[in-house]
């Protein structure tokens, strides 16, 4: 398919997009191809939605959510079985299990009426975001230079994003955005400069070991990321790196804020001890476009999430407002 993705046509709500319905297909951007071509991939079956998510032609938590749910109307008249093979491609962001279990909720395995709640809970999105960027503009002071770290925008949500949402929606209080480049998929290098650059937002990527440094050398004013699963007191699962970040933050007594749709928290789980965190291929870590960058035979420890304890967290956003230093009694009062 050629180039039907422009973010100015996806933000006009006119097509486009990273995750799209159209003529009984889901098409998805191949963001494994970012920022080098623009290619989408068509996909048929609940099988091949859940393969491209598991292979991260299409990522990020709520845009996950949204693949997943056109999975589940793809699943060929049966959902048991869609839901069981679209629930094991990726283990930690929950938005994929909410969706599922919302489709799941539809109890039916009519095309028609799947595909109608699919795209009910695409718009959905949408609109989620525009709230948590609106609400997560009003942290962001005047001259402010932010760093984030892997990919929380419109990519990763379908809508304008989650943390790059709020920079956009803040862009005039915004001297600079630090990009952490997010190995060892590159999350950040690949995805966030090339949304960043659409936006004509100013901005300059470091690699994932400057950040502390450049936290005091351009005097970063505050820190925004995403999140794939937050538990009920806050504890929050995201790219691995930000846990990292966090402790890097509260060092430099830079606020640290996440920003969510309410499909991001887990009221199921009380922390975040009980997040499973994926675990993805070693050769992620052991090679570089291909080729081997350490000696044979070294193995390699390759967790794509870490957890950040609530303690480190200054304000975790979401459509609903801002819950400032949160813990359970704060979530539950928001969301109760
Ligand atoms: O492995 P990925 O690229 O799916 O990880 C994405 C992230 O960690 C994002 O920060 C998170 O999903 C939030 S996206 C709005």
């Amino acid at each position: 398919m050629k180039d039907d993705y422009t973010m100015k046509r996806f933000l006009k709500g006119v097509g486009g997009g990273p995750v799209f319905f159209k003529k009984n297909a889901l098409f998805l951007l191949d963001q494994r191809k970012i920022p080098r071509e623009e290619k989408y991939i068509r996909v048929k079956t609940a099988k091949e939605t859940a393969a491209a998510i598991r292979k991260m032609v299409v990522r990020g938590a709520p845009a996950i959510g949204v693949a997943a749910a056109y999975g589940m109307a793809l699943g060929r008249g049966n959902i048991t079985l869609a839901a069981d093979v679209l629930l094991k491609s990726r283990p930690t962001a929950v938005n994929l299990k909410w969706a599922v279990d919302r489709m799941l909720a539809i109890n039916t395995d009519n095309f028609g009426k799947l595909l109608k709640e699919a795209e009910k809970i695409e718009k959905e999105n949408k609109v989620l975001c525009e709230k948590i960027s609106k609400n997560g503009a009003k942290l962001i002071k005047k001259n402010s230079v932010v760093m984030t770290h892997c990919n929380a925008g419109a990519l990763a949500t379908g809508g304008t994003g989650t943390a790059l949402g709020v920079l956009y929606a803040a862009k005039k209080k915004i001297k600079l955005v630090i990009v952490k480049e997010t190995r060892p998929r590159l999350q950040g290098a690949n995805l966030t400069t090339y949304e960043l650059k659409k936006w004509k937002m100013p901005y300059i990527l470091i690699s994932d070991t400057a950040s502390a440094f450049a936290m005091k050398k351009y005097n970063v004013s505050a820190i925004i990321v995403g999140a794939d699963r937050i538990a009920s007191n806050g504890d929050t699962a995201n790219k691995i790196g930000t846990y990292a970040l966090a402790i890097e933050a509260r060092y430099h007594r830079i606020p640290f804020y996440v920003a969510a749709p309410y499909s991001t928290i887990d009221f199921g789980i009380k922390s975040g001890k009980k997040i499973v965190i994926e675990e993805r291929n070693q050769d992620e870590v052991l090679k570089i476009n291909g080729k081997p960058i350490a000696v044979a035979g070294t193995k390699a420890f390759n967790p794509a999430f870490d957890v950040t304890p609530a303690k480190l967290i200054s304000a975790i956003i979401t459509e609903r407002g801002f819950i400032k230093n949160p813990d359970r009694k704060k979530m539950e009062q928001l969301y109760g």
